[in-house]
């Protein structure tokens, strides 16, 4: 079987309809397919400013949502970050063959550190994408599958890859980004040219996987439309219905042409109130399953400590690897 690596990061109460539909979704197809490896990245999470008991008190979430969404622990290996020691280790390594301004071409660092003004922003943020280049490299996975925000962090998990292999012997596998196609991206439903996002302005334009029904329903009826009145997909011209399908069809799995047809006539409240209930009825298992979950936090950290020593039977092997393809003295 081929291997796929991903993660997405605890940095929310909960993850949103965007996280939830491009990324968790397919993350659970693709664990019959492949040997997959899941991670929540705390590491990476504290790049930015957090408070700690917060931190844990999300990490705890987000692998519930994981496992509540699908992420099934017996068919791949899930973990946390920081208990698996060798992302950190090869981090370094690999900052040691990035060159400054390879690191400072990285798009969302220059966003991410003009939002906290750029003194404030830490070196940890600017080495962020290496850090994430040490998470998938360690594992030699065939594929990244990620949404199209992360493509140039793969491309430099890629270019990496390739340098160290050509300067110290081939060592690791050369992964490729599994980009989800345009249909999964979802926007956020007050501001529908946006993508959804933890960081959006307002909560009104986001879907929580850990909403409750009525908070469901009232962001989507309050969604932004347009002043028309014809239900179709038009991405350019009707972008808040048209998120609206998209939704619908990555719920119902029903194609967007369908959905347009079956609507043919009606009125956009019709198509909301019909989408309130599939996705409330979609989320209600979910987060019944997640809460569950989150009451034993016991059983959680096993299962979690569990899959980060599984991860590190795979990412010691790397790192001794490079460890002594670069000259250090083997320990023993
Ligand atoms: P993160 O936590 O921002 O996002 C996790 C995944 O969700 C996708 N995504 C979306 N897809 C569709 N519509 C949206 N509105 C939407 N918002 C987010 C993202 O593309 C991503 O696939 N740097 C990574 C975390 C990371 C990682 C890794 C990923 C750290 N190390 C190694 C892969 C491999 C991040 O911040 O993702």
């Amino acid at each position: 079987k081929h291997r796929v690596l991903s993660g997405m990061q605890p940095s929310a109460d909960s993850l949103h309809l965007g996280n939830y539909l491009g990324a968790l979704v397919n993350w659970v197809r693709m664990q019959d397919e492949y040997d997959a490896v899941f991670f929540i990245p705390d590491l990476h999470a504290i790049t930015v400013p957090q408070d700690p008991a917060e931190l844990a008190r999300r990490t705890r979430v987000t692998a519930a949502q994981y496992i509540a969404g699908g992420v099934d622990v017996d068919k791949c290996t899930l973990f946390v970050q920081s208990q698996v020691p060798e992302h950190a280790q090869l981090a370094w390594v690999l900052n040691c063959i990035t060159g400054m301004g390879e690191a400072a071409r990285m798009t969302q660092f220059k966003d991410k550190a003009q939002k906290q003004g750029s003194d404030h922003a830490s070196v940890g943020l600017f080495t962020y994408p290496i850090l994430q280049a040490a998470d998938i490299l360690l594992y030699q996975p065939h594929g990244v599958p990620v949404g199209e925000d992360q493509r140039q962090h793969v491309e430099l998990s890629r270019d990496l890859a390739n340098r160290f292999n050509s300067r110290f012997g081939e060592t690791f596998q050369v992964p490729e980004a599994f980009i989800q196609k345009e249909s999964a991206k979802i926007y956020d439903l007050q501001n529908p040219t946006a993508k959804m996002s933890k960081s959006a302005e307002s909560p009104a334009g986001l879907i929580n996987l850990l909403d409750d029904p009525k908070t469901v329903a009232k962001r989507i009826k309050s969604a932004v439309t347009d002043t028309e009145t014809e239900i179709r997909y038009d991405r350019e011209n009707k972008p808040g219905v048209s998120n609206l399908l998209t939704i619908y069809s990555a719920i119902s799995g029903t194609p967007v042409e369908k959905i347009v047809s079956d609507y043919e006539g009606k009125m956009y409240g019709h198509l909301k109130v019909d989408l309130a209930e599939l996705v409330s009825g979609h989320l209600a298992p979910i987060r019944e399953r997640a809460n569950e979950l989150l009451s034993d936090p016991a059983e959680l950290d096993r299962l979690l400590a569990h899959g980060a020593h599984k991860a590190r039977e795979i990412a010691s092997a790397t790192l001794a690897d490079v460890y002594s393809k670069v000259g250090f003295l083997p320990y023993r």
